[in-house]
This record gives C-alpha cells, sequence and structure tokens, in this order.
C-alpha cells in the first residue's frame, strides 16, 4: 500500500463492519479472505475497532486492514500504531486532512460534492471516497462528474448492495465500492463465517 488508489487494486467491494466484539475481528477477515476479498475496513465508531485492526494485521496474512470513520484528529495515529494500512474518512476538514497527512498513511477521504472532490483534488488526492453514495446522487452523479474531474477515481459507499454495486462498477471513474452487507451485525452475532464467506465470494466475482 502506498497511496489510497491501491485499495481499487485489493477487491471490488470493501467491507465495511462496525464490530462490537474485537473477538470476531480474526474469523471474520479469514472467512473474507477465503471469499477472495483481501481487505477490510474497520470503523473507529466501536470501541472495538482498534484492538480489532491490531488482531487483524497481526494474525490475519494477506488481509489487508484499513481504519474508517476516521472524523477526529488523532485517530489517523491510532489507527497507523493498530496496524492500519489505508485510512477512510467519511468526509474531510482541513485539521483533519492535516493530521491524516501527518501520519503518513494512504487515506481514501470522503467527498460528497463536487466541490468537495475539488477540495480535495487540491490537496493532491486522484482517489477518495463518494460518501453518501446513494443519497448523494450515487451513479447519475459519478457519470456527471467523470467529464469535468477526468482524473478523479472514487470508492462510492453509503446505500450499495450487491443489487447496484455492478452499476457503480461499470464506471470509469469507479476504483471499488464499499459496503456494510457483508459482514451484518446477525451473522456477526451467530459467528456465521461460512455465510460470509459466500457474501465475499459472491463480492469477489463483480470483478
Ligand atoms: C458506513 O459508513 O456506514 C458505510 O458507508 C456503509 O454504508 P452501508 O451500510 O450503506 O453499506
Amino acid at each position: 500500500m502506498n497511496t489510497a488508489a491501491d485499495v481499487f487494486d485489493l477487491a471490488p467491494v470493501v467491507p465495511v463492519v462496525a464490530l462490537e466484539d474485537a473477538g470476531h475481528a480474526v474469523p471474520l477477515a479469514e472467512a473474507l479472505l477465503r471469499g477472495g476479498i483481501r481487505t477490510i475496513e474497520v470503523t473507529l465508531r466501536t470501541p472495538a475497532g482498534l484492538p480489532a485492526i491490531e488482531r487483524i494485521a497481526a494474525e490475519v496474512p494477506g488481509m489487508v486492514a484499513g481504519a474508517g470513520t476516521v472524523t477526529e484528529v488523532g485517530q489517523a495515529k491510532q489507527a497507523a500504531d493498530a496496524g492500519a494500512q489505508y485510512l477512510v474518512t467519511p468526509g474531510a476538514t482541513d485539521r483533519l486532512l492535516d493530521d491524516v497527512e501527518a501520519s503518513g498513511v494512504p487515506c481514501l477521504a470522503g467527498a460528497g460534492t463536487v466541490s468537495e472532490a475539488m477540495r480535495l483534488a487540491e490537496r493532491g488526492a486522484s482517489a477518495m471516497k463518494f460518501f453518501p453514495a446513494e443519497a448523494s446522487g450515487g451513479v447519475p452523479f459519478l457519470k456527471g462528474i467523470a467529464g469535468p474531474l477526468p482524473k478523479l477515481r472514487f470508492c462510492p459507499t453509503g446505500g450499495i448492495s450487491i443489487g447496484n454495486a455492478p452499476d457503480y462498477l461499470a464506471l470509469p471513474n469507479v476504483g471499488c465500492v464499499g459496503g456494510s452487507w457483508l459482514a451484518p451485525k446477525d451473522l456477526l452475532a451467530a459467528g456465521d463465517w461460512d455465510e460470509i464467506e459466500r457474501l465475499a465470494a459472491e463480492a469477489a466475482a463483480l470483478r
């Protein structure tokens, strides 16, 4: 992982997970890997997030763990120390971007409008998250900005499912999509790793 765009090469779908139990991290990551998905975005919106990243980084070779929902100054360094290989933010402020840059970890920063995407581009980003994708205009939005902003590529996230993911992945300015459907809370709680592996294989086959 040298740049944020490298995330695009890991999987067509980045599973976005909010773990309640860090003990789920390793079996979850292993199930995703068996299904052919080589990355996981562990969000920092639960206390289990950082310990989960630590466990995956230490115990699941081949799985690239990123830290998601990075919204506050200080979290980038915490994520880097835990072993996160990339960061994802839902949106961006100058302070947050300064902090992320200081961590040295590649970041898919979030944009939901043309001006937000342009501000990230002005700071040197060419790969970014488009969030919340469906609510912000979805596929028509991305088609609309491909002409004026041809250098930018996106990871749309928010409202994406196995049903509409192919429409996004068909766009030239989409590198991958993100979604929580690969590791829903009920399957995590039940420890249904086989079903998560099946969902991962279905998602991996999208490209
Ligand atoms: C999130 O931040 O929760 C992600 O965007 C996941 O969105 P989804 O649950 O709509 O896939």
